[in-house]
């Protein structure tokens, strides 16, 4: 199946078993918000657990904080997002349409790109297994081609970026390129204008007494301006973390592939406070460790590459970013920066307060480095989901949707079922339910064919289910099934809980790292 249809499907999955639902539906949605379903905010529930446990539980230098989405308007422009948080945009005339000038432009290349993997498909399908893609790739005149006019444009389109970015570079190109509105079809543009990607509103009663305030694009700021507070009354001591988990918000022009870019979407981020001249190094361990914790869902290392940035922002000396295989291709999920004393530095200077850290041992003050370690809780959900978003042929010649998450993130972990509705088996399956729904989200199935019941338990990821039949009633044991393998076990009910413990519990996934 074409990845662009295992996408479509994993979307209308999302929503037809309550993971994921397009926001204020009924008034027919607001572009790039979305809300959770019963079975979605489990799941994001776990994501956000299995992280903050890894972070806050497993070092010991590491703590928690919770700060507000309203901050101080002039931390914004400390930070540099008042004045540079923007993108190109450029509006059709025709359509009155606006788009991100270096989205057009990506797409452009991915036109060729397209065009040369359409030839390859084309050739293998026809050699077979004589083909030799890497001769054919670099022998075949078409392909040569697309490959020269893309890589040029690749190259034009770098030095526009990099140079500021330079608006009327990227105006031409799209221009030079005669790339048109897809939906006026004309190309009628506009020039190109910056614009600031941060929401704002006013916070106070009246007109004169009001202040612009902004929803914050990133949590990491609310770290910053309290680092010195936590430091403090935490005792902490460089090299120590702060991490958080909450909302951010970006006025997103191109809103597209689900909730892979969203208007309003949460990320868990760390800030690693370390001594000036050691940050290199632990950007190093801090790569290391995060790729770690992805593997360790067990989807394979193959699904995971680090995209190390050239091009590094002014106030990092080291940037990378975890990409990982989505059905439309390695896309980023976390960004792993060096960020110098930027951030600390420019506080100190826009505050005019001194927040400079005091070692005890060397009895020296300084301003630490930061390293950050930053992921989207969506964009991780997405990725969760779309590498455990399964249809699996059966013997029997019917077909299954499985969705093979790692137990531990699961939004259910135990389904419980009587195999009939009645002869006194739903009071065994409730009494079940009764003792396992303290530790676990345990669901009870009693409606429809058995077979019926497992196929709504493997399409939202349930990991095992009981079944209690007639013979639970004479020795009181249960069948166990296995999402994965389908295969069954006859196991007494008072080991259910120790059987199950060790496989669905974020223990086992921390235990990995
Ligand atoms: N504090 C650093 C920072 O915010 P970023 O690369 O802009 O860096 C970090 O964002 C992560 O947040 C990204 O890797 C991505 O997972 C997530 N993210 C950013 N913008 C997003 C959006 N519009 N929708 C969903 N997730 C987003």
């Amino acid at each position: 199946m074409a990845q662009e249809d295992v996408f479509k499907k994993l979307v209308s999955h999302c929503k037809e078993y309550g993971f994921v639902f397009p926001s204020s539906e009924l008034y027919d949605g607001l572009g790039a918000v979305y809300d959770y379903g019963q079975n979605g905010v489990e799941l994001k529930n776990n994501i956000k657990q299995y992280w903050w446990q890894s972070m806050v539980m497993l070092h010991e230098n590491i703590v928690g904080l919770d700060s507000a989405i309203f901050m101080h308007p002039t931390i914004w422009k400390a930070s540099g997002h008042v004045d540079a948080f923007n993108d190109p945009l450029i509006d059709n005339r025709d359509s009155k349409k606006r788009y991100r000038a270096d989205v057009l432009i990506e797409d452009q290349i991915a036109k060729y790109e397209d065009k040369i993997n359409k030839e390859v498909a084309k050739a293998a399908k026809k050699y077979g297994d004589a083909f030799n893609e890497q001769e054919f790739r670099s022998t075949n005149a078409r392909v040569l081609e697309h490959q020269a006019k893309r890589d040029a444009l690749h190259q034009r389109y770098t030095e526009a970026m990099n140079a500021g970015p330079d608006l009327n570079e990227l105006r031409q190109i799209i221009l030079d390129e005669e790339i048109v509105c897809p939906i006026s079809g004309t190309k009628n543009w506009t020039e190109v204008r910056q614009f600031n990607l941060m929401f704002s509103t006013e916070m106070g009663s009246t007109a004169d007494g009001s202040m612009k305030v902004y929803l914050r694009p990133e949590t990491a700021q609310g770290i910053f301006v309290n680092y010195l507070n936590v430091q403090k009354t935490g005792r902490m001591k460089v090299p120590f973390g702060i991490a958080q988990i909450g909302k951010a918000f970006r006025n997103e022009i191109v809103a597209r592939q689900f909730i892979f870019r969203m208007r309003e979407f949460e990320q868990m981020e760390m800030q690693f406070f370390v001594k000036p001249g050691t940050e290199l190094e632990w950007f190093k361990t801090w790569k290391e460790t995060r790729l770690k914790w992805h593997e360790a869902l067990g989807f394979g290392d193959d699904h995971y590459r680090f995209h190390d940035h050239e091009k590094l922002a002014h106030y990092a000396n080291a940037a990378t970013d975890i990409e990982f295989l989505m059905p439309f291709g390695f896309k980023e999920v976390e960004g792993i920066h060096s960020r110098t004393n930027f951030d600390l530095s420019q506080h100190e200077k826009f505050s005019g307060k001194s927040i400079k850290y005091f070692d005890p041992e060397t009895n020296e003050s300084y301003t630490p480095y930061v390293i950050e370690t930053s992921i989207g809780v969506d964009r991780m959900f997405l990725s969760v989901m779309s590498a455990s978003y399964c249809e699996e042929k059966l013997e029997n010649g019917e077909s299954r949707v499985v969705l093979k998450l790692p137990a531990a993130l699961a939004p259910v972990k135990l389904a419980v079922m009587p195999l009939v509705k009645k002869d006194g088996l739903p009071e065994k399956a409730r009494e079940i339910m009764d003792g396992l729904k303290y530790r676990y989200n345990c669901q009870y199935d009693e409606k429809d064919s058995i077979g019926k019941r497992y196929r709504r338990q493997d399409a939202i990821g349930t990991p095992y289910c009981v079944t209690v039949d007639h013979q639970t009633l004479q020795d009181n044991t249960v069948t166990l099934r296995d999402r994965d393998t389908m295969s069954q076990e006859r196991v007494p009910m008072d080991k259910l809980e120790a059987i199950v413990a060790d496989r669905v519990s974020i223990t086992s996934l921390l235990k990995k790292l």
